[in-house]
């Protein structure tokens, strides 16, 4: 489940204007997604000495082919880690539109800075957006029914081009939860952590430094 609104002049903007935040020797964290492609082809146009990151096999080919040497969490520590999100309110996140929000979640969190990129259509008073799930495919239906329990409407992603499930990149399921408006982001990200079985979910609370809006004439940055 994606949210594909917003234009792609708008996420090459905001990912740009990251990519240009990228200093000399740092470590990046390679977010998922097309506004965060744009960051990682424009790092990769300026040439840098520097080794990113990836969040996902999309992030990591796509930093191979910019020729954006690569490392690990075991071998370096993370200075700027960039990434999108499919819903932004103030620095509250819903990310995971592709599946990538596990590795997106702890490469983002361990950055000395987390710059979000993103189009306007992403920008929300209080988040609503499904929020991925990310289950060992055992524990789904147990998943499910607590889900349903606070309040949630699971539903497991389908994959568009095979049939069946998504399965993610850590070759685990996907449960889109729908909960309506979230009037306590943190308060159900702690509930979704806590059930077992959960790998991770897309909440991303008061884990963003900022974010960076591409728009019409430019880019609009607010600290989170
Ligand atoms: C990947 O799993 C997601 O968290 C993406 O970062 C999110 O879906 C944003 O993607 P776009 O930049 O393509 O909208």
């Amino acid at each position: 489940m994606k949210n594909t609104g917003g234009g792609d002049a708008a996420k090459r903007r905001a990912g740009e204007a990251a990519a240009d935040d990228v200093e000399e020797g740092m470590v990046v964290g390679l977010g998922t997604g097309s506004t965060a492609a744009h960051a990682i082809r424009a790092v990769g146009e300026r040439s840098l000495d520097v080794e990113g990151v990836p969040t996902s096999f999309q992030s990591r080919q796509l930093a191979i082919e910019a020729g954006i040497p690569l490392t690990t969490l075991e071998e370096a520590s993370v200075d700027l880690a960039i990434d999108g999100a499919d819903q932004v309110a103030g620095g509250d996140l819903v990310k995971g539109g592709g599946a990538a929000h596990a590795r997106e979640k702890y490469v983002d969190a361990s950055a000395d800075r987390f710059v979000v990129v993103a189009d306007p259509s992403k920008e929300v008073e209080a988040l609503d957006y499904p929020v991925p799930v990310e289950v060992l495919p055992d524990a789904r239906p147990v998943v499910a029914e607590r889900v349903r329990g606070l309040g949630g409407k699971p539903e497991l992603r389908a994959a568009e081009r095979k049939d069946g499930p998504v399965v993610t990149d850590n070759g685990n399921l996907v449960l889109d939860c729908e909960f309506g408006s979230m009037q306590d982001p943190e308060a159900l990200a702690a509930s979704l952590s806590a059930l077992p079985g959960v790998v991770e979910h897309g909440l991303f609370v008061g884990l963003a430094d900022a974010v960076y809006v591409g728009t019409d004439g430019g880019v609009r940055v607010t600290d989170a």
